[in-house]
């Protein structure tokens, strides 16, 4: 039913309560479609990833292949195929500092920069800064993704941090449009200095951080809208089915809603298996009565071991089978 929900949508969020399956369920998600001949990127976002050990493979910071169709239908090159990324936070955090350490430079007198560093170098402890880094790259990576990929599947970090990230594109570009009024009222009183023979310099300065705004606003307001257009982007809940996940499960929705962010799915993992004790599937049953969040319940059983692709394989045929 799953593979159902989230036809057509470009890009999906699959978040919930810690350790319930999300990694499991990206991955097996991202393998299901890339076996239709969907090419998928698996982003995860979450600083204590183990992507790369699901998969069985390395992932870092710039894709990686995870798996590839071989052969085609009719001679064909078959297209599927799974990359996957995995955010580094700190790494992150390092190349944004650089980045606007360049810019700073850039843009001030030389007498500035040594306080510029030191105000850089305490940013980067500062709360905010990993999450504003966190989101650039999620919102660079959607960016590439939509181009590159037919699907990009975020597994994203437990709730409350994910949660976080999606309303925080609304705050930033809000900041980010302020900055730029400000550079719309400073350029005008350059270009009255200008008039009164000042330096060139001042406006090649204010052309640049304008220019670098821009951008900055261009890609958060890509991902804002991207998340609230339900054609294009859609969150999956994942839960198991006990009372504390599935009361978490209904905030998150009730907040995703709020977010204006459209909730396509809600998995039910690691379910008993049909031969469990009656008992327990009833509990089991009874507990997802309480899944009544306005999208569909996929109902995933619980495997043996979940690791590598033969396991992945399972889950996708899961999947691929609750259509
Ligand atoms: N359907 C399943 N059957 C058996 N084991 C599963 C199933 N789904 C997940 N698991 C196991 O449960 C554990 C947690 O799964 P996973 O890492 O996918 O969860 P997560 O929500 O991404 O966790 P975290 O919040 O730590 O990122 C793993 O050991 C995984 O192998
Ligand atoms: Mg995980």
């Amino acid at each position: 039913m799953l593979l159902n929900d989230i036809a057509g949508l470009r890009a999906v969020f699959v978040g919930g309560k810690g350790g319930v399956g999300k990694t499991s369920i990206a991955s097996s998600l991202a393998l299901a479609r890339a076996r239709e001949g969907a090419r998928v990127l698996v982003v995860s976002t979450d600083p204590a990833h183990n992507l790369g050990h699901l998969w069985e493979a390395p992932v870092g910071d710039d894709p990686v292949e995870l798996w590839r169709a071989t052969g085609g239908a009719g001679g064909q090159e078959a297209t599927g195929r799974v990359d996957g990324i995995e955010i580094d936070p700190a790494g992150t955090v390092d190349a944004h500092l650089r980045a606007v350490r360049g810019t700073m430079e850039r843009l001030l007198p030389d007498r500035l920069h040594r306080a510029a560093r030191e105000h850089l170098e305490s940013a980067r402890e500062a709360p905010g800064t990993h999450e504003s880094a966190v989101l650039e790259r999620v919102a660079e990576t959607l960016e590439t993704g939509l181009d590159r990929y037919d699907l990009v599947v975020f597994d994203t970090a437990p709730s409350g941090h994910t949660l976080h990230l999606l309303a925080m594109p609304e705050r930033m570009t809000g900041w980010t449009e302020k900055l730029l009024a400000n550079r719309d009222r400073s350029e005008r009183y350059s270009a009255a200095y200008g008039a009164l023979g000042g330096t060139k310099d001042t406006s090649d300065r204010d052309a640049e951080l304008r220019r670098v705004l821009l951008k900055r606003r261009a890609r958060f307001s890509l991902m804002r809208d991207a998340l609230v257009d339900p054609a294009r982007v859609g969150f999956v809940l994942v839960t198991v089915a006990e009372p504390m996940p599935i009361a978490e499960s209904r905030e998150v929705a009730a907040q995703l809603e709020h977010l204006g962010v459209g909730l396509v799915g809600v998995v039910a993992n690691r379910l008993s298996p049909a031969d469990a004790l009656p008992a327990r599937r009833e509990r089991e049953e009874a507990e997802l009565d309480g899944l009544d969040l306005g999208a569909p319940v996929t109902r995933i059983p619980q495997v043996d071991a979940l690791i590598g692709l033969p396991a992945l394989t399972e889950l996708a045929d899961a999947l691929t089978a609750s259509r």
